[in-house]
Order: C-alpha cells, then sequence, then structure tokens
C-alpha cells in the first residue's frame, strides 16, 4: 500500500523582477500579505494538508527565507520580559510550523528544472508542489481533495480553474475530459501559455500539483520549452499522453477563492480582501474602505 503523502516541495527562486525594486534584496516570497510573508500561507496550507515535510527550492536572498522559518532568540527574549506573549505567539508560528529544509536551484532554468532539484529528498514517494504566488482561501478546500484523488487514482493530480479566454496565455492550459465526478475531469493534454487562439481550453493550472515520482525522469528528458525554460507543464503533458509510465493525469477544478501574489494589483488586492475579513482589522478597515470608494466617484 502507498504510504501517506507527507512530503510538500515549494520553488522560491523566481526573481520577482514584477516587484522591483522591493525584491532588489528581498525574496519575493517575503512580501507580506496583510502581516505575514506570501510563503507562510503556503507552509500553512502544506502542514494543514498534512504534509508536514517542506522543502524549499531556493535562489538568491536565500537568508530571508532561511531566518524566517527559524527562531530569533533575541526577539523571543525580548517579547517575552516585555510579557507580549500574543506577539510572541505569532513569531514562534512559523518556527514551529514544519520541518523546514532547503535546496538551491542555480542557474535557474525553470519550474521543471526547479522541481527536479527535490529528486533527492523527495524519493520514491509521491508529493505536492506548491507555488507561491498562489495563495489558494484556507476556507477553500483543494489540497487535500487533490491528494485524496492521488491516493484514489494513483495518477498525477493537478488543480484546474477556469479563468477568462483572454488570460490564458498566463498559464498552462490543459485538454480535458469528463469523469463521473463533476469536480475531477481526466486531463488528455497540457499546453504551457498558449495564445488564446490555440488554447484547448480556458482551464487553466493553478500553483498545485501532486506529483509521482515518475516525474523525475520525465523532466530529466524535457528539452528547454516556453521561454528557453524547463517546463513543468511539458513533463506533465508526457505522463497526461502516456498513462502507462504513471496512470495518467487527472484535473481537480477549483472553483473557490483564489489570490495572485505574483502580480502587482491582484497582490494589492488579495491583502485588501483579507485584511478586510480579519478580526483585528477588519472593523477599522471596512467603514474606511466605503469611504474611500465613495471619493473614487
Ligand atoms: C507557472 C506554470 C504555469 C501555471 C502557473 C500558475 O507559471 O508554469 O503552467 O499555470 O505557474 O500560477 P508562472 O506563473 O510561474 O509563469
Amino acid at each position: 500500500m502507498q504510504k501517506k503523502i507527507t512530503k510538500a516541495v515549494i520553488p522560491a527562486a523566481g526573481l520577482g523582477t514584477r516587484f522591483l525594486p522591493a525584491t532588489k534584496a528581498l525574496p519575493k516570497e517575503m512580501l507580506p500579505v496583510v502581516d505575514k510573508p506570501a510563503i507562510q500561507y503556503v507552509v500553512e496550507e502544506a502542514v494543514e494538508a498534512g504534509l508536514e515535510d517542506v522543502l524549499m527550492i531556493v535562489g538568491r536572498g536565500k537568508d530571508a527565507l532561511t531566518n524566517h522559518f527559524d527562531r530569533v532568540l533575541e526577539l523571543e527574549d525580548t517579547l517575552e520580559r516585555k510579557g507580549d506573549l500574543a506577539r510572541l505567539k505569532r513569531v514562534n508560528a512559523s518556527s514551529d510550523l514544519a520541518d523546514v529544509h532547503f535546496v538551491r536551484q542555480g542557474d535557474p532554468k525553470g519550474l521543471g528544472h526547479a522541481v527536479l532539484r527535490a529528486k533527492n529528498h523527495v524519493g520514491d514517494q509521491p508529493f505536492a508542489v506548491l507555488l507561491g504566488d498562489d495563495l489558494i482561501d484556507e476556507r477553500d478546500p483543494l489540497l487535500s481533495l487533490m491528494l485524496d484523488e492521488q491516493v484514489a487514482r494513483q495518477a498525477t493530480i493537478i488543480a484546474l480553474m477556469e479563468v477568462p479566454p483572454e488570460s490564458i496565455h498566463m498559464y498552462g492550459a490543459a485538454a480535458v475530459e469528463a469523469t463521473d465526478n463533476p469536480d475531477v475531469v481526466r486531463v488528455t493534454g497540457l499546453v504551457e501559455k498558449p495564445d488564446a487562439a490555440d488554447a484547448p481550453s480556458n482551464l487553466a493550472l493553478i500553483g498545485r500539483y501532486v506529483l509521482r515520482p515518475e516525474v523525475f525522469a520525465v523532466l530529466e528528458k524535457t528539452p528547454p520549452g516556453k521561454g528557453g525554460e524547463i517546463q513543468l507543464t511539458d513533463a506533465l503533458q508526457v505522463l497526461a499522453a502516456d498513462p502507462s509510465i504513471a496512470g495518467g493525469v487527472y484535473g481537480v477544478v477549483f472553483r473557490g477563492r483564489r489570490y495572485d501574489t505574483g502580480d502587482r494589483a491582484d497582490y494589492i488586492k488579495a491583502i485588501v480582501q483579507l485584511a478586510v475579513e480579519r478580526e483585528d482589522l477588519g472593523l477599522e478597515l471596512r467603514p474606511w474602505l466605503k469611504d474611500f470608494v465613495h471619493t473614487l466617484e
């Protein structure tokens, strides 16, 4: 019987060029969404789904990430002396969260290349990949459903979301067939960032995957694709086209709340949406936001 899936891989080596100069010295994954760095939401999501062994594939600026998931004794001491226990708890939340490991990507040669760097750590068990730019609202389950589908189908599971046809060129796009479950489709083909006219559907790959270890051998043979990078989508296309390799590819169709923190406007929207719903901030922000909206009219 397959062992329980426990490992999550989080590629975090992107250059964050869209956020320059904020990301000149800080990895984009450390940009705050309200008062937590974006990456912490993603690690929390993994842990919530039972994945407590987290491997981050990092590039430059690794120190900020390693430090965030480590303890800061001076800070803990100061907060403790001040009796600020609530803040102490929040500071310790990130270091107590999971067993976080790091590996360097070296050359940033694309998402497929980043995932391949996880090969030794992952071994021969299925594992999840979570992309840091996509935040999934914790009230809308996705990863746990994908893990269940992986166990049931012994296949590769991707997350798909309907996007407007004019946006599909920013995503991997899937050709699909229905299954007996309205929320699950069989993926017959995948193409990375197609022109709208060539897209097989408007079902976009969003940044959650549950992969089988066979993907590594496929990635090793995957040539550079779109943008000259080794694309995870291209390796998954090989697995979708030939189910005899690893049971094929299925997609869980997500209809919940997703925030794209990789895009500046969407990043700001994410912060506003999450902040107004917070107990400690919503009360102050909601009436202010309503007044502010009036000044725009
Ligand atoms: C990556 C993937 C793409 C996927 C997207 C989801 O692209 O290559 O297939 O649709 O993440 O966010 P990126 O956004 O890193 O360019």
